[in-house]
């Protein structure tokens, strides 16, 4: 712990754009157009959106407010409160998790390292909608250029825990977060001017309430907790890094903004552009690999726009893989270090922060290439119910997972904890207003269970 605690972010503004780092990611501009494509646009925007009101507020501040009172990374934290193991099972939820999502998570981001190495080589220069779709499936198809790819951001997030460089990450975070939001914004506007741009605008902002279903509700809730981090414990680790005077509840406004911001420019860059260019919104996770390149060749300095834009998404990407990793590293160190000390045994010595690292980048590594074969190498052929293991991982973290993760830590929170005085969750951000506390505790308690379960339960067919 004590490394840990001497770690801490230098500034409230370097917090911030660390958890907007591991908010904004690839759930932004790789997720959420091509979920948005598949569940109707419009339809989906809204119910998104709904969701992000309802479950994002609370349900951020709950896991900063665990960690900043406690101090710890998911793995001690509800027992340090609690002070019991009674809880315990939600840190394994967490860790569980976070290893499931990177299994895929770094795969995407091997997409995104591969497109930037060919933006680089000017690969794409030239092609068509169909060649841009053929490129896709050739290059995800072949399994050492893959299982390569995406070992390397492996690699650079497993170098950034090694040196424990939070300045660094920091840094990095101030300068990417503003420069991804320009480009955006230069890409947002180059769409529109597209002749039928105005197609995909109405696709993406006008509701068809029809087109609501029990799956889009379910889908909505999971990409919402996806796009926020929510649920496994990621920004417990962030909270406990929180300067002590840091406003629980203006971060959590703010990651949120950002975060919103950032997904919808996302639509507005490509859905316009898939119609323009005659692209199917429903294409699924290569969506936004086959349109980008497209947009890059009506940009000027198209050469520039494309390396620039994958180097930013790269980098968005491995802010929020250093945020899966943490937890799964904290976890192993912390596990381990548990067990060496139980009871009057001493069982061996526990894993330091390196051993820790090594640990989890193998064990992940392995999940990767599982992943990636079970894609378009030897695994190919099997599925289960018709989706492969990729599929799995992507569907299985966001629409059961982090919801049940969420529900678990309302649960503790809204109702096992002392709110207020000396010993209360509450009390680690002493600014937050009486009303805004009486609110806070209601929308946990009620709202946010209730919600889940009524969701799950809909997607079941039981309601
Ligand atoms: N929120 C990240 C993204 O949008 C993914 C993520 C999920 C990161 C859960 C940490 C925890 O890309």
């Amino acid at each position: 712990m004590s490394e840990r605690k001497s770690t801490s972010f230098s500034s409230k503004v370097g917090l911030i754009m660390a958890a907007a780092g591991s908010a904004v990611g690839l759930g932004n501009i790789w997720k959420f157009p091509y979920i948005a494509g598949e569940n109707g646009g419009g339809a989906f925007l809204i119910v998104y959106l709904l969701c992000v009101l309802l479950f994002g507020m609370p349900l951020i501040m709950t896991e900063f407010l665990i960690g900043k009172r406690s101090g710890k990374s998911a793995f001690g934290a509800f027992r340090a409160l609690n002070g019991n193991d009674r809880w315990q099972w939600l840190s394994w939820l967490c860790m569980m998790t976070a290893f499931i999502i990177m299994g895929f998570y770094f795969v995407v981001t091997g997409w995104c390292f591969n497109y930037l190495f060919e933006a680089v080589r000017h690969t794409f220069d030239g092609f068509g909608t169909e060649a841009l779709t053929a490129h896709f499936a050739t290059v995800s198809s072949n399994t050492p250029r893959m299982i390569g790819f995406s070992l390397l951001p492996v690699v650079l997030t497993a170098a950034v825990l090694w040196f424990d460089v939070n300045t660094g990450i920091e840094r990095l975070s101030k300068l990417l977060m503003p420069l991804l939001l320009l480009m955006m914004l230069l890409m947002a506007g180059r769409v529109l001017m597209l002749d039928g741009s105005n197609v995909g605008m109405r696709f993406f902002f006008q509701t068809d309430f029809s087109k609501i279903t029990p799956k889009v509700i379910m889908e909505a809730m999971g990409q919402c907790f996806f796009s926020l981090s929510i649920g496994m414990g990621a920004l417990i680790t962030y909270g406990a890094y929180m300067p002590k005077s840091q406003n629980v509840t203006g971060t959590s406004v703010q990651v949120i903004i950002l975060d919103t911001l950032v997904a919808i420019l996302a639509g507005i860059i490509i859905f316009p552009a898939v119609f323009a260019f005659g692209f199917n919104p429903a294409e699924g996770p290569q969506l936004v690999f086959v349109v980008l390149p497209a947009i890059f060749e009506q940009m000027s300095f198209s050469w520039f726009s494309g390396v620039l834009f994958f180097s930013l998404l790269c980098i968005a990407a491995l802010t929020s893989t250093i945020s899966l990793m943490e937890v799964a590293v904290a976890f192993v160190c912390e596990a381990s270090e548990a067990f060496a000390n139980n009871g009057k045994k001493k069982h061996g010595k526990a894993f330091n922060r390196h051993q820790s690292v090594l640990i989890v980048s193998a064990l992940v590594g392995g999940l990767i290439v599982l992943c990636v074969l079970s894609m378009t190498g030897a695994f190919s052929g099997l599925t289960f119910f018709g989706h492969n293991l990729f599929e799995w991982f992507d569907e299985v973290t966001a629409c059961i997972m982090l919801p049940i993760g969420a529900l678990g830590m309302s649960l503790f929170v809204g109702w096992c904890l002392p709110k207020n005085g000396e010993k209360g969750v509450l009390h680690a951000d002493k600014g937050i207003k009486r009303w805004f506390r009486k609110i806070y505790i209601f929308v946990l308690r009620w709202l946010v269970p209730i919600a889940i379960i009524l969701i799950f339960l809909n997607s079941l067919g039981v309601l």
